[in-house]
């Protein structure tokens, strides 16, 4: 089959590849029908991932048709069309028993960074009853592409806010996982999303979608200054930092009102400054750290029930032999890119 491999800092390649078979009792293989590129994918690419491995078939964002499934999975038969998490998790562990999935004993983040990923025909999913949510008719293979992944991702950073009714939240970053921390801020209650970000088309996308209340650019705005006016001179009740710039860190902690938690969601490629002197007495709750991405099966009806959409993300197709392409395509941020559907 065709695999795009990750050789090395900078270097990705096409390359034939066996097709993966089950490998333990509780793997299944499937078949991808749909796949996406993630900015983390682009970190690897970049060299900041130090615990990903060279070799291996890049890719954690896919739905697609189930072929086969080892003796012990116990939910998915072959046949089955499942949205896929990018995450790998027992279900069982100190960890995956508190939800805390990301940091299972047994996975975490494996997929296209520790084993083989999704950009290829067919990829072996371990942990299948988990890591696999069955789709219902009405839900498509392009519905779903973003369960496991960015949507999961939103919906957990929105959640790590405790967000209740009156909360002004601020999302700082309105590319792909910025975009579904507002849609899932605003179902999960908050009552104003304010979007951040210094790419004004971006900002243009999340009005369009209906997916925020107040657009700042903080290229062009005082953002401080405009959160202070929405809110009596008190800052956001919760940010979502979703950006991973030079100086987003900064921002989220400086827009936030005392006692607010700030969510942390993006990735870094450099080390960040928290200047605890400076905001001694502000009380601030942060949280980071990689998606717990346990809430799949609730997206799924989500989507299925039409609460949520994440269809408005696609903005290109490519083919797999073209995937190479498409990698450039979507680290060009000129290019209006917003997601890529590999199909
Ligand atoms: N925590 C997780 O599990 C998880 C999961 C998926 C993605 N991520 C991370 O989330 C981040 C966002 O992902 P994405 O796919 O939406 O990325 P993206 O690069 O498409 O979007 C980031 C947005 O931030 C904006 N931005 C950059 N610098 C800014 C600044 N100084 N001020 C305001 N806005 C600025 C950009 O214009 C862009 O629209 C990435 O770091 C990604 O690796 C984390
Ligand atoms: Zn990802
Ligand atoms: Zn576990």
């Amino acid at each position: 089959m065709k695999a795009l491999v990750y050789k090395d800092t900078g270097k990705i390649e096409i390359v034939e590849r066996p097709v993966p078979v089950i490998q333990s009792e509780n793997d299944a293989i499937v078949k991808v029908e749909v796949s996406s590129i993630c900015t983390s994918d682009l970190h690897i690419v970049r060299g900041f991932v130090p615990r990903a491995n060279k070799n291996i078939i890049l890719g954690h964002e896919f739905a697609g048709t189930v072929v086969s499934v080892g003796s012990d999975v116990k939910t998915l038969t072959p046949g089955d069309r499942v949205s896929a998490n990018c995450e790998t998790f027992c279900g069982e562990c100190w960890f995956c028993k508190r939800g805390f999935v990301n940091n299972c004993e047994k996975g975490g983040w494996e997929l296209g960074c520790r084993i083989d990923g999704c950009h290829a025909e067919y990829v072996r999913v371990p942990y299948a009853d988990t890591g696999l949510t069955k789709m219902p008719d009405n839900v498509s293979f392009e519905n779903a592409l973003f369960v496991g992944d960015i949507l999961s991702s939103g919906w957990w950073g929105a959640e790590l806010c405790e967000i209740k009714s009156g909360d002004l939240l601020a999302v700082i970053g309105a590319g792909p996982v910025g975009l579904c921390s507002m849609l899932s801020a605003k179902l999960q209650g908050a009552s104003k999303v304010v979007a951040i970000d210094i790419d004004s088309s971006r900002l243009e996308i999340a009005k369009r979608e209906n997916l925020a209340d107040y657009f700042i650019n903080p290229a062009k705005e005082d953002a401080c200054k405009i959160i202070k006016d929405l809110t009596y001179g008190r800052g956001a009740d919760a940010v979502i930092e979703a950006a991973g710039g030079n100086n987003t860190f900064e921002l989220a902690y400086k827009i936030a009102r005392p006692n607010a938690i700030v969510s942390v969601v993006a990735m870094y490629e450099k080390n960040q400054i928290l200047p605890l002197p400076e905001m001694y007495g502000k009380n601030l709750i942060f949280k980071t750290g990689g998606v717990d991405a346990s809430k799949c099966g609730e997206l799924v009806k989500l989507i299925s029930e039409n609460k949520i959409n994440t269809d408005f993300l696609i903005t290109h197709r490519y083919k797999l032999e073209d995937i190479v392409e498409a990698y450039k395509f979507f680290e060009d941020k000129s290019s209006g890119c917003l997601k890529i559907a590999i199909e």
